[in-house]
């Protein structure tokens, strides 16, 4: 058991994702409840390292369960990596009185939150990244906006696509993880699914079906092409030579992890937050929350990070079946 928490910090690293804010909110105001102070950490684990660590009040997290992005900012950080770092930032909770720190982010960001734990600092994950690629639980903070965002533009693309009649190939954001596309090619009724977790490079294949695709009165083909794959450019390129068919690349990039959270992002995050302070408050440390069969549970940090998941292959096969 831990000793009791008096002050907690909270901070958001890796990429951003929407539903950080209300994730950051529900942090704060339940502390507070508790009667905990809260301390806000800038820039990710930079604020840790450069002592970037502002007071945090019921005001603060005014006006901002509604908006993309993280008002604490967030940060790709190397240098916590390092010893050296890490012991700059127990400096920093020392100073601030910081005794146990909330971390939003993905897998990265929980290494980083169990090495504070290694150095003396409680610590809790929850999971915020738009890619659901975190194996202990089946949905992160972020995911549902991006999806929506995603799916969004590809219904545009789909329009365009049809009246020219071509073929479209649509990049979307997940580092090395296919769910963004998986979901958008089922909610897209795409033609193709190209996962990183399946897909062999038999371009041919893929080639051969388009072909198909248009002897039978297809007036587009739409291709939704992972991240983890890439080159979308190239592959248009190749595609249009090998099918005479005009073939246009779209890559979606960073609108993917901006704007307004959907109602579930929100949700998530709020539950999420308040779980993670209640989690502290109960003398637990190195744990990562997560929603498992309907239910917010969590997990010991180390076994979070030993976990693997795939892709479900039923819906992968649902996914060509119904784009036949
Ligand atoms: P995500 O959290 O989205 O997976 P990253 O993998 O970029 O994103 O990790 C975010 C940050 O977490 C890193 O920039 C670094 O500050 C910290 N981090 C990542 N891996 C480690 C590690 N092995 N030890 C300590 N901190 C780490
Ligand atoms: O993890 C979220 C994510 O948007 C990934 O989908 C993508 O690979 C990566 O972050 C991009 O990171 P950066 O903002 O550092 O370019």
């Amino acid at each position: 058991m831990s000793k009791e928490i008096k002050t907690i910090g909270v901070l958001t690293s890796g990429g951003d994702a929407p539903g950080m804010n209300a994730a950051i909110r529900a942090v704060v105001r339940t502390a507070l409840a508790r009667g905990l102070k809260v301390k806000g950490i800038l820039k990710g684990y930079n604020g840790l390292i450069n002592d970037e660590v502002i007071d945090m009040d019921k005001k603060s997290v005014s006006d901002i369960i509604h908006k993309g992005g993280t008002i604490l900012y967030t940060a790709r950080c190397l240098e916590f990596i390092t010893e050296e770092g890490q012991a700059k930032a127990l400096e920093t909770c020392k100073k601030h009185g910081i005794d146990g720190v909330v971390v939003i982010g993905g897998d990265g960001s929980f290494r980083g939150a169990r090495d504070l734990v290694k150095i003396g600092v409680n610590a809790i994950g929850i999971p915020g990244t738009i890619d659901l690629d975190i194996a202990c639980t089946e949905y992160t903070i972020g995911f549902d906006t991006a999806v929506n965002t995603a799916m969004e533009a590809i219904d545009k693309i789909r329009d365009t696509s049809t009246s020219h009649e071509r073929c479209s190939i649509i990049e979307v954001m997940g580092r090395n993880a296919g769910y963004i596309a998986l979901w958008c090619g089922i909610a897209n009724g795409a033609e193709d699914i190209l996962l990183p977790e399946r897909y062999d490079n038999d371009e041919q294949t893929l080639i051969n079906h388009i072909i198909e695709g248009r002897k039978r009165g297809k007036k587009h083909h739409l291709i939704i092409n992972a991240e983890g794959i890439g080159h979308s450019t190239g592959m248009a390129r190749r595609i249009e030579a090998a099918t005479g068919i005009e073939t246009r690349a779209t890559i979606l990039g960073y609108m993917q992890r901006g704007g307004a959270p959907t109602c579930k992002d929100r949700m998530f995050a709020s539950v999420m937050g308040s779980y993670a302070v209640d989690l502290l408050c109960a003398g637990k440390s190195n744990r990562v929350v997560a929603y498992k069969e309907g239910k917010f549970v969590d997990y010991d940090v180390n076994e979070a990070l030993e976990m693997k998941k795939d892709i479900n292959e039923y819906e992968f096969n649902v996914s060509s079946l119904l784009s036949k």
